[in-house]
């Protein structure tokens, strides 16, 4: 019999987009064949391309292919050239709105240093090796999402501009449940990031996610405010296990997170709901090397891995898939973000065809 197929939706979107998509699509049809994974996978269309094609950076069809599919594949959007288009059809609302319509609250970024690039990272060597945190980062709420919001001008033509960090308690507690449920799962180490000593919204958030926590009386929680994290992260990372945040300072902190592992080309993210998710490189579409065939697909890859873990049930495929990239990086393997003088640099699809090797002699012959 065969099984109902897995219906994937992919959206390469801008940049570098469509580069790493078609190695992270490689590595899923390798996978799908030998563990006799039925996959459907539909492109759409989002972000800039779909503004030129369609005049919306979110056609109703990329909607619907989203609604209708198990997971979401996405690449990037942005990129210069939409930058001068009104807010409301920019590439990043497109975004916005399948986090939003999707219900992907919980943001999972992983922050995984492999030995092999212990030395690519601008930190010392000895304060990021063996790294390995979790950020969570709550997806759809907060200034991103709260009104009012816009620019406004009075009678004289003055102008002011507002955005409204807001967070009503049911979204903390959800968050905080699954944060807690993470953390579980690993070294039960638990940091719940704000800045309550000035902001009243997350002087509640940390309020809900302490309520929270007597539940999880097997996991150790700490607070901290959001400037001391991100010095925390540059001066001793191993301190932490697992950290919740808010929507904006999950944005920022991530970011910063990532240079611990030497490129922000090597970070994955899942971001899941009740049911929905959708898999993406934490970074942008990076504009100034599209079309080159030297981006790191990489964080794509790995986020493929994360689908395979989340939404496809399938955690032994997806450690595989680590694995071979893993072993790429051991046989030194390099795209030039990540490369040092003297490593063998590695296009876009060399990458990709390294990691094919690798995973297809890890994984078994279909019977
Ligand atoms: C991210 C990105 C997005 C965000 C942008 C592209 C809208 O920076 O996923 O971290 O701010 O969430
Ligand atoms: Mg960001």
């Amino acid at each position: 019999m065969t099984p109902h197929p897995i219906e994937i939706a992919v959206f390469a979107g801008d940049g570098i987009g469509p580069e790493i998509i078609r190695e992270a699509l490689k590595v899923l049809r390798l996978v799908a064949d030998r563990s006799g994974i039925s996959l459907s996978l539909t492109e759409g269309l989002i972000g800039g391309s779909a503004y030129d094609a369609c005049g919306t950076p979110f056609p109703d069809e990329s909607l619907n292919l989203a609604l209708q599919s198990d997971a979401v594949l996405l690449g990037a959007v942005g990129g210069p050239k939409w930058e001068g288009l009104d807010y409301s059809v920019r590439p990043e609302r497109a975004l916005l709105g399948l986090r939003e319509k999707l219900g992907l609250y919980a943001n999972l970024r992983p922050v995984l240093v492999f030995d092999e690039l212990a030395d690519a990272s601008p930190l010392k060597k000895d304060l990021v090796q063996g790294i390995d945190l979790l950020i969570l980062r709550e997806l759809t709420g907060d200034i991103y999402f709260g009104k009012p919001r816009g620019v406004t001008k009075d009678e004289s033509g003055r102008r002011t501009g507002v955005n409204t960090m807001i967070y009503t308690e049911d979204e903390i507690r959800r968050i905080a449940v699954r944060a807690f449920e993470l953390a579980r799962g690993r070294r039960k180490k638990l940091l719940s990031v704000d800045k309550a000593n000035v902001l009243e919204t997350t002087e509640l958030w940390r309020q809900v996610v302490t309520e929270t926590g007597r539940g999880y009386s097997d996991v150790a929680l700490s607070h901290m405010y959001v400037d001391n994290c991100a010095m925390q992260l540059v001066r001793n990372p191993s301190q932490f296990d697992v950290i919740v945040t808010a929507n904006l300072f999950g944005d920022i902190l991530s970011d910063e997170a990532a240079m611990l592992t030497g490129s922000i080309g090597m970070l994955p993210s899942a971001s899941l709901g009740d049911g929905k998710a959708l898999y993406e490189p934490i970074h942008g579409s990076a504009p100034d090397i599209a079309g080159q065939n030297i981006a790191n697909p990489l964080a794509t890859i790995l986020s493929a891995a994360m689908m395979l873990r989340y939404s496809l049930n399938r955690p032994e495929e997806a450690a595989l898939i680590e694995q071979s990239v893993k072993n790429v990086l051991r046989d030194g393997w390099r795209t030039p973000d990540i490369a040092a003088a003297g490593d063998r640099k590695a296009s876009t699809e060399q990458m990709g065809d390294a990691v094919i090797r690798k995973l297809s002699s890890l994984l078994r012959e279909p019977a």
